[in-house]
């Protein structure tokens, strides 16, 4: 009897800012691996909610609305940032917003719109291996995954790197109201009862603080190597 070959799953979970987006699309990159960035997931449910008018606390709509929602990816033609279309709408630019982190922040705590997101997920595993970007990644979606990395960033130090990223786009935002936002935004990731932001027991610890991504993707993809 033959076995179909297990296609090999790195994770890579953390709070928010802790440089997971930027990392794990690299690191799939230099692996020629798919991606899987399950945070943009949450936040076209919520997104997708809200441009259909629906009250984000109540959980049977975002259920029906995350059972129901298209999420495609696209690469983009010019080799930059993979768009991502929600019900036939590119709503890449939108999904980035403080608006929708938010609104996927809240749904996420809600496990039958976690439970919808679930076949979804793991139907990104496909060879020759997968990235998958996440809170739950290690923990829940791939527990057995070969390779299980959890980076961190002082909070302070997530908060710079946003205000950065968001002065760019010519936002006005103020560093001190960024981490006050990160700050309620990882208790309420850390504290929920559906799959909580935690590092999974097998995952190796990545403290990103003062480190430049260089040397971040080094260390990820040591941990693959090794
Ligand atoms: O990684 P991100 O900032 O795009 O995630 C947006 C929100 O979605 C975040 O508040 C937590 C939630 N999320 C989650 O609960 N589980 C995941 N696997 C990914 C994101």
């Amino acid at each position: 009897m033959s076995h179909a070959p297990v296609v090999p799953v790195l994770t890579i979970d953390g709070p928010s800012g802790s440089g997971k987006g930027t990392i794990s699309a690299l690191v799939a990159e230099r692996l020629g691996w798919r991606l899987l960035d399950s945070g943009a997931l949450y936040r076209a449910v919520g997104y997708a909610a809200g441009a259909a008018g629906l009250d984000l606390s109540d959980v049977e709509a975002m259920t029906r609305c995350a059972q129901g929602t298209r999420i495609q990816f696209r690469a983009a033609g010019d080799g930059g940032a993979t768009r991502v279309v929600v019900n036939g709408h590119d709503a890449t630019d939108e999904l980035r917003t403080e608006t929708a982190g938010a609104a996927a922040s809240a749904i996420a705590s809600m496990p039958p719109v976690r439970e919808a997101l679930v076949a979804l997920q793991l139907g990104f595993r496909k060879a020759p291996g997968l990235v998958a970007d996440g809170r739950d990644m290690g923990t829940v979606i791939f527990p057995d995954a070969a390779y299980k990395v959890f980076l961190t960033a002082s909070a302070a130090e997530r908060a710079k790197r946003r205000y950065k990223q968001l002065k760019e786009k010519g936002l006005s935002v103020t560093l001190a109201g960024l981490q006050r936002e990160i700050e309620a935004r990882d208790s309420r990731d850390a504290s929920r009862a559906v799959a909580p932001l935690k590092p999974a027991e097998d995952a190796v610890l990545v403290d990103t603080t003062g480190m430049g991504i260089d040397e971040v993707v080094a260390k990820v993809l040591a941990v693959v190597r090794s």
